[in-house]
């Protein structure tokens, strides 16, 4: 116990000689290029995996929009009655298919330094917001953006069980959870005015 105490009071006194202090501030200028050195390693950016070289306007027209029309259109009710449906072995695979697209499209739509469209490529003036704008948008609040994606996967996974379940009732549910996904999006980052530009239009009129 003696001697533990003893060592601590030499270790202590130790760093506080005279030339232990001296050899520090000869060290010094070797310390601060080194944690420069460190601090600008830290800022070099690592080298990214994914490649976004497509936008999410063509996101949309390539992969969300077409998936989304195979799933509606497989099931129709007109006046209560059924008039569409699958049936066959195909029909269900290409439900699935399309299914799986959508869940994926969702991911992809959430891929860090993906442009919302080329540049120059213009929106409806008025009704719709510019690319520009939506991408300012997105960039504000990321984990809105991510969250509203998130809506997608979901609905998208609803129409993958009801496909893997043979079931057209779910078919049918998924597609209306669907088209909401895409509404709550659209209303918050494609055309969020649009409401009420209809309404300035028919007062103007
Ligand atoms: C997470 C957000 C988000 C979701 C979910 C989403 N969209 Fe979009 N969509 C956008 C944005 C943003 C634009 C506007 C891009 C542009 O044209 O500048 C857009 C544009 C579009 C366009 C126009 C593309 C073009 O060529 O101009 C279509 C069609 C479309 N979406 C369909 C859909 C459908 C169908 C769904 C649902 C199955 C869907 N979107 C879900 C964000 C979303």
């Amino acid at each position: 116990m003696c001697y533990l105490r003893w060592a601590a009071v030499r270790i202590s006194s130790a760093s506080f000689q005279k030339p232990h202090r001296l050899e520090l501030m000869r060290r010094l200028p070797f310390f601060s290029v080194l944690l420069c050195l460190l601090f600008c390693l830290s800022c070099v950016k690592p080298q990214a995996d994914y490649r976004p070289t497509t936008t999410i306007k063509d996101l949309m027209d390539s992969i969300v929009d077409p998936a989304a029309d195979t799933i509606w259109g497989s099931v129709a009710i007109i006046n209560g009655k059924e008039t569409k449906a699958p049936h066959t072995e195909k029909d269900w695979v290409t439900i699935r298919r399309s299914a799986l697209q959508l869940a994926e499209a969702s991911n992809l739509l959430q891929i860090p330094g993906r442009h919302v469209a080329k540049p120059g490529e213009r929106n409806e003036q008025g009704i719709e917001l510019q690319p520009e704008q939506i991408e300012r948008l997105i960039n504000q609040d990321r984990q809105a953006w991510i969250s509203l994606a998130h809506g997608l996967n979901d609905a998208a996974n609803l129409a993958i069980n009801a496909a893997e379940a043979k079931d057209t009732a779910k078919v049918l549910e998924s597609g209306s959870q669907i088209d909401e996904a895409c509404e709550h999006c659209h209303q918050r980052y494609w055309y969020p005015h649009s409401a009420q530009s209809t309404i300035n239009q028919s007062n103007n009129k």
